[in-house]
């Protein structure tokens, strides 16, 4: 059986995130071709372009973890119609130093829950066409649906679609 290594990065920093609930639910629903890992971003200091010369540690594991995935799965809420700044910290590192962008060819997803029945990551434009995430070579698929919770319970494989721009 081939496997395929799936790294996820979760938005959310709060210890009773729903978010990473959701994280939880995927991995039990995957498939065994996939092997589901967290890639955590949470130790990385605020992103400036000085570090590109030397980074940190705590970047280089962060752009290794990506390196040794096969694809990067976001799981995260928006907030205030945006991707939360965590997470937007994470990509900054991750795209650098320039002309060593981590996701550049990694197929990419991304995936959020929110407690309000019409807002999460599909009505906002910082998740679409023109936000960071296709910026640097993440795919995004959207699907609003009210109802998720249920159908990931009821979905018999997490399918992961691929990266629309950078692969
Ligand atoms: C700073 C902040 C901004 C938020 N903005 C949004 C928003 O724009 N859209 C939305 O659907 N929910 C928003 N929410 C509500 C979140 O969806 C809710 O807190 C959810 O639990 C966050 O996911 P998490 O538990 O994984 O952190 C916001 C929450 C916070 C704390």
């Amino acid at each position: 059986m081939t496997t395929h290594k799936v790294g996820y990065l979760i938005g959310s920093l709060a210890k009773g995130s729903i978010n990473r609930r959701l994280a939880k639910a995927l991995v039990r629903l995957a498939p065994p071709e996939l092997e589901m890992s967290e890639i955590s971003f949470k130790d990385l200091p605020l992103y400036s372009y000085d570090y590109d010369a030397d980074y940190p540690p705590a970047g280089k594991a962060f752009k290794d973890a990506i390196a040794a995935v096969n694809a990067v799965l976001f799981v995260t809420p928006e907030y205030n119609r945006s991707i939360p700044g965590g997470l937007k910290n994470a990509i900054d590192w991750a795209s650098r130093p320039y002309g060593a962008n981590s996701f550049a060819r990694k197929p990419s997803a991304v995936i959020g829950t929110s407690p309000g029945a019409i807002d999460g990551v599909g009505t906002s434009p910082e998740f679409g066409e023109r936000g960071p995430l296709v910026a640097v070579g993440a795919g995004v698929q959207f699907e609003t649906q009210e109802d998720g919770f249920e159908q990931l319970a009821r979905a018999r494989t997490l399918r992961l679609p691929y990266a629309r721009t950078g692969i």
